[in-house]
């Protein structure tokens, strides 16, 4: 799924998040975001995936516009996003976590319900096959029955990603997958994201490990400020004298 962003602006009162932006992300690419503290890529994010309405400018899934897209729309048509601060259900299992992010089913219809039962049972049983399919694709079999609340931080960004995956998602916008989350498993995460991707399933990831991000994208754009600076190979992006100057110049 490709996806496009065009001249968004988005302000908080008199402060302007985005700036004009336009980001383009290709069908299957692998492309990072990333930025000072404050730059707007969460924001950015928001925007993308509808749970914040820009002042401007339009979102493009495919080439089509989104804007009038509530986010459960956006999820089904294959784009769903995670946040920067998990928001998983705390006392629910992790097993239940990945049931409850299935996208809405026909049972949940009292015409679903009453009219096609057997449907409904087979999405059932195709549901259940995918939690436990997700649970042992990103190892969290031995915590599975744990409330979420328990997970350690890095066990809840799994859980996080795990999320996503629930919707079949074409498109995974990951807002910070590595943090606080130690090495090992920050390999982990990085190895399941690159097999995610080499499936085809697209990834855009808001990262500040720039060690840890560089090794896993091909392309990244940096923000700062609310503006797009630089866009391209981590390499030519990070030598870019604006990029260097919005990291260097002690920008808040
Ligand atoms: N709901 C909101 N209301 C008011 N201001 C907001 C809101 N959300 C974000 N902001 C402001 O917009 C700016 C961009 O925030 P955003 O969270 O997008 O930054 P970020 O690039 O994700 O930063 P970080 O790397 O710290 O997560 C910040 O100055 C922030 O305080
Ligand atoms: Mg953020």
């Amino acid at each position: 799924m490709s996806l496009e962003v065009r001249d968004v602006t988005k302000s908080f009162g008199g402060f302007r998040a985005l700036d004009n932006v336009c980001l383009k992300v290709e069908t299957g690419a692998l492309f990072g975001l990333i930025g000072p503290n404050g730059a707007g890529k969460s924001t950015l994010f928001s925007v993308i995936s509808g749970f914040l309405p820009a002042d401007a400018g339009q979102i493009l899934m495919d080439g089509q516009p989104i804007d009038s897209q509530p986010p459960p729309e956006r999820a089904r048509a294959g784009m769903v996003r995670t946040f920067q601060v998990p928001r998983e259900f705390r006392h629910l299992t992790v097993r239940e976590n990945l049931m409850a992010a299935a996208p809405d089913q026909t049972g949940e219809s009292l015409i679903g319900l009453f009219f096609r039962p057997g449907q409904v049972r087979r999405e059932e049983t195709a549901i259940a096959e995918r939690v436990e399919g997700t649970i042992r694709f990103l190892k969290l079999t031995a915590v599975a029955n744990e409330p979420s609340g328990k997970l350690s931080g890095g066990q809840k960004k799994l859980l996080e990603l795990g999320r996503a995956l629930m919707v079949e998602p074409r498109l995974i916008l990951l807002d910070e997958p590595f943090a606080g989350v130690n090495p090992v498993l920050i390999g982990e995460i990085m190895d399941r994201i690159a097999e995610l991707n080499s499936r085809g399933i697209g990834f855009l990831v808001i990262e500040h490990d720039l060690e840890a991000l560089t090794r896993l994208v091909p392309r990244l754009a940096v923000m700062d400020r609310g503006k797009v600076l630089a866009e391209g190979p981590p390499d030519a992006v990070l030598d870019n004298p604006l990029v260097r100057e919005a990291y260097l110049g002690g920008v808040s």
